[in-house]
């Protein structure tokens, strides 16, 4: 039994191509969740491209099922001005949005973020009540050359900054830790489950030592076949969902393994 509401966050990255693809999706998922019970399901986040966002807020409307979030947000310390291409924690904040998804290795990767850059997103996620999903996790070779622990703990390093509110009952801002092994994000492969477990307690024990108390979920080649599995493991509070949260019918099942866990 878990000791908290597990998360199932999917993460649709630059997905579907098109609004009707949103919409279908979407009509799928609340269609299948509409007899389950709130009380028992776990706290669901969608996260749809920027563009997307206010028409999947719209459809949602009268769904209390499923919360929002966003993939990414500015950095710069501003509300709004002169950052061109770039949303704001307070516009995300204004349209109902409720958690932000930072430090993707999609984006750690292709758009250089590093620590600096990231503190600077989760300050301003935290200025506006949005609960942060913070992505951490190893390369294939660093995971080949055990340097699994040393990563994350140089990844993790970013949260002293906001251990004042994030320290236990604090209750001044929400984070969820999402461990995604980068080599097992798209690919299919994903880490034994002694291997997240392990893993899992690693960053209990480095959360611990900060103390400060965030769920940890597991991302990676998560689908509706090993979901079940990884439900089972102790310290695996849920899971961020990639390719398999794009197919109704895969995400409900992976709602489902996590469904019957709450306390
Ligand atoms: P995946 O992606 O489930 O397609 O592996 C997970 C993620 O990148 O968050």
């Amino acid at each position: 039994m878990k000791q908290t509401k597990p998360w199932v966050i999917a993460n649709w990255k630059m997905n579907p191509v098109n609004q009707a693809e949103v919409l279908s999706l979407l009509s799928s998922l609340t269609n299948q969740l509409a007899d389950d019970d709130i009380a028992i399901l776990p706290n669901i986040l969608l996260s749809p491209s920027f563009i997307h966002l206010t028409m999947v807020k719209d459809a949602l409307k009268t769904c209390e099922k499923i919360g929002l979030s966003a993939q990414n947000l500015c950095g710069e310390n501003a509300d709004k001005g002169a950052f061109t291409g770039e949303i704001s924690a307070s516009q995300l904040q204004d349209l109902g949005v409720e958690a932000v998804i930072i430090g993707h290795s999609e984006r750690r990767q292709y758009f250089a973020e590093d620590n600096a850059c990231l503190v600077k997103k989760i300050d301003n996620a935290f200025k506006h009540g949005l609960t942060v999903i913070f992505c951490i996790g190893e390369t294939k070779s660093q995971y080949e050359s055990q340097q699994t622990q040393s990563v994350l703990a140089e990844q993790l390093v970013i949260l002293q900054s906001f251990q004042q509110k994030l320290v236990k009952d604090s209750n001044q801002a929400k984070l969820v830790i999402a461990y995604e092994p980068v080599w097992a994000i798209g690919t299919g492969l994903t880490p034994t489950l002694d291997e997240i477990a392990s893993v899992h307690t690693f960053i209990h024990e480095q959360l611990q030592s900060l103390q400060i108390d965030a769920p940890i979920v597991y991302g990676g080649s998560v689908n509706a076949k090993n979901a079940s599995d990884l439900s089972k493991i102790e310290l695996v509070d849920g899971v961020l969902v990639g390719g398999a949260s794009l197919v109704a019918t895969d995400f409900y099942q992976i709602i489902q393994a996590f469904g019957g866990s709450t306390v």
